[in-house]
C-alpha cells in the first residue's frame, strides 16, 4: 500500500486534541515504556526529550520513573500541550522537572547536545519530511545518547488499515477512528525506515516490529 501522507502534521484542533488526550492508551503506552526501560537497563537518564510529546502522558511517566531526571517535551500543538499541562498540574512532585516547549518541528528552541535520553511516541508518521527527526535527534543528543522511537507501521493493504480500525478503535469517537486511519495511512514500513536511517548514517540503532502495528527504533548513538 502506498504512503499517504497526514493532511496536516499538527494535532492543533481542540476537538481532536481532547478525544486524543482522552483515549485509552494504556496498551500501547505500557509497550513503549516496557521496551525504553529494557533499552536503559542500569542508566538512569539526566536529561532527557520527548519528541512530538502529546499530552504529555510518557513524559510524566519517564519523569515519574527517574527521579532525578529533567524531561523536556516537545510538540507543535498548543492544544495538545494544554492537556499535558493540566495532566502535570496533578502531579506536583514531578510538574517541576517536566518543561513543555511548543514549537514545530525542527525547531530552534532546543539546546544542541544536551540530550542522553531521546524518545518518541507516534511522531514519525506525522512528518511529512521524516529526516527532521533524525536531524533533531543527531544535532541535539549527546554521544552516547539512548534513542527510543515508537511508531505506527504501514500495512499491505486498505482492508488490512480498516480491519485494525474496527479491531482497536470502533468504540471511540469518529474523531478519533478518522486520525488513526490518516496515522495508519501514514505510517513507514520498516525498510522505508531503515533506509531513512542509512542515509543519516544512524547505524547503530535497529529497527523492530513489535506488534501487529507497531515499530520502533532503538539503540545509542556512538560514544
Ligand atoms: C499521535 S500524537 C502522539 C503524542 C504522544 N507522543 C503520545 O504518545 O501520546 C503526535 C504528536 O506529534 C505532534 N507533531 C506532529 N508533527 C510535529 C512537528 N513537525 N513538530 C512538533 N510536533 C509535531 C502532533 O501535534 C501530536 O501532538
Amino acid at each position: 500500500m502506498k504512503r499517504i501522507p497526514e493532511p496536516i502534521e499538527l494535532m492543533d484542533e481542540k476537538a481532536q486534541a481532547k478525544a486524543y488526550a482522552e483515549a485509552d492508551f494504556r496498551e500501547p503506552n505500557q509497550l513503549f515504556l516496557d521496551r525504553l526501560l529494557a533499552l536503559m537497563g542500569d542508566r538512569a537518564p539526566n536529561h532527557a526529550l520527548d519528541l512530538g510529546c502529546g499530552p504529555a502522558d510518557i513524559t510524566l511517566h519517564v519523569a515519574r520513573h527517574w527521579h532525578d531526571c529533567r524531561v523536556d517535551g516537545l510538540d507543535g500543538a498548543e492544544a495538545m500541550l494544554a492537556h499535558g499541562r493540566r495532566l502535570l498540574q496533578r502531579h506536583p512532585a514531578t510538574e517541576a522537572r517536566v518543561n513543555l516547549i511548543c514549537d514545530t518541528l525542527p525547531s530552534a528552541l532546543l539546546p544542541q547536545r544536551a540530550y542522553d535520553l531521546i524518545f518518541s511516541n507516534s511522531l514519525l508518521h506525522h512528518l511529512h519530511n521524516p529526516d527532521i527527526l533524525w536531524q533533531t535527534i543527531q544535532s541535539t543528543a549527546i554521544p552516547g545518547a539512548a534513542i527510543f522511537i515508537m511508531d505506527l507501521r504501514r500495512l499491505n493493504s486498505p482492508q488490512a488499515v480498516e480491519s485494525l480500525v474496527q479491531h482497536y478503535a470502533a468504540n471511540e469517537p469518529q474523531i478519533l477512528q478518522r486520525d488513526f486511519r490518516a496515522s495508519l495511512c501514514a505510517a513507514f514500513t520498516p525498510d522505508e525506515v531503515q533506509q531513512q536511517l542509512n542515509e543519516r548514517g544512524l547505524t547503530t540503532l535497529s529497527v523492530h516490529n513489535l506488534s501487529d502495528r507497531h515499530l520502533s527504533i532503538s539503540g545509542f548513538l556512538p560514544g
